[in-house]
């Protein structure tokens, strides 16, 4: 007995007008744009390299790698991001920087919360004793200029080893981590080693994508700063060392010009590095942020 069907002969070419039909009565407008437009783009990336049934095969199950490498302290789904130039692509879609706001960047894997409350000046560096002091200052304010009292500077870095604490052992102990408030006059200081330059996390699969292709793995030497006031859009954000191998070719391509600073290095101590028993040599750098009122 033949079954009677309508169903028709699909071909590639009206197999996307299809998929797309299915979405069609999506009630969120927004997810209805979202899925159409990732229907759309996947398939014309496949007509566009003649995709094969093995390659389509070793994406999955590099994507499923991506996943397993994921875990409390890692996070393989945003270095792959980073690596492919879409976490920077929506920061620069997201923070059209007016005036004189500081300029964002990606917030990359290495974000903990609950790094530990220090006072003006506090080591966030206990953990990284060989590394050369740092001290770094600056006012936050807002656009006009006027100090915001207040604000929470979460700071993060890798040690002078060019580890994050979560890269050490089983990665449960928060080091290079301080959480410093400004002062009445917007004022900060906060104690650190200076960054030096160092690999993105290569042991996973996104390490495979990068040798594969012949790229570097290394990333500017940095500090890590998430701003926020009451009032205020939170900024996050890096300075850069000047200094610093990469600047030109950052691996997940997060230098802004305006974000490089110099760390000058002295060869005494000055009344700060003697009030904090900070020894010589050790580095000085100064930066100024801005915030953008909240909408
Ligand atoms: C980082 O500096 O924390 C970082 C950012 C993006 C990818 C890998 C590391
Ligand atoms: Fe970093």
């Amino acid at each position: 007995m033949t079954t009677v069907t309508t169903a028709r002969r699909i071909t590639a070419e009206d197999i996307t007008i299809e998929v797309l039909k299915r979405f069609e009565s999506t009630p969120n407008p927004r997810l209805r744009e979202l899925m159409m437009g990732i229907v759309k783009h996947l398939h014309a990336f496949a007509r566009d390299v003649d995709l094969t049934e093995q390659e389509w095969f070793a994406g999955i199950e590099f994507l499923t790698a991506v996943g397993q490498k994921c875990s409390e302290n890692r996070q393989e789904f945003i270095l792959l991001s980073d690596t492919l130039g879409l976490s920077i692509l929506v920061d620069l879609m997201s923070h059209h920087v007016a005036g004189s706001a500081t300029e964002t960047t990606v917030i990359g894997p290495f974000y903990r919360p609950g790094a530990p409350e220090l006072p003006a000046g506090g080591n966030m560096s206990e953990s990284d004793p060989t590394g050369m002091p740092l001290l770094i200052s600056g006012q936050v304010t807002d656009p006009a200029g006027a100090p915001i009292a207040g604000a929470v500077l979460d700071c993060w870095q890798a040690a002078s080893s060019g580890l994050y604490d979560s890269q050490i052992g089983d990665g449960d102990e928060l080091g290079m981590r301080g959480v410093y408030r400004t002062d009445a006059n917007g004022r900060y200081l906060m104690r650190t080693t200076k960054p030096k330059w160092y690999p993105i996390p290569t042991d996973g699969p996104v390490g495979d994508m990068i040798r594969a292709t012949n790229r570097h793995p290394y990333r500017p030497g940095h500090v890590h700063f998430k701003i926020s006031a009451p009032g205020y859009e939170t900024l996050v954000t890096h300075i850069f060392d000047s200094t610093s191998d990469y600047l030109d070719s950052d691996t997940v391509f997060a230098v802004k010009p305006a974000l490089i600073v110099n760390f000058d290095v002295h060869q005494t101590q000055d009344d700060t590095a003697k009030r904090l028993g900070v020894p010589a040599p050790f580095a000085t750098g100064e930066y100024n942020f801005v915030l953008t009122p909240s909408k």
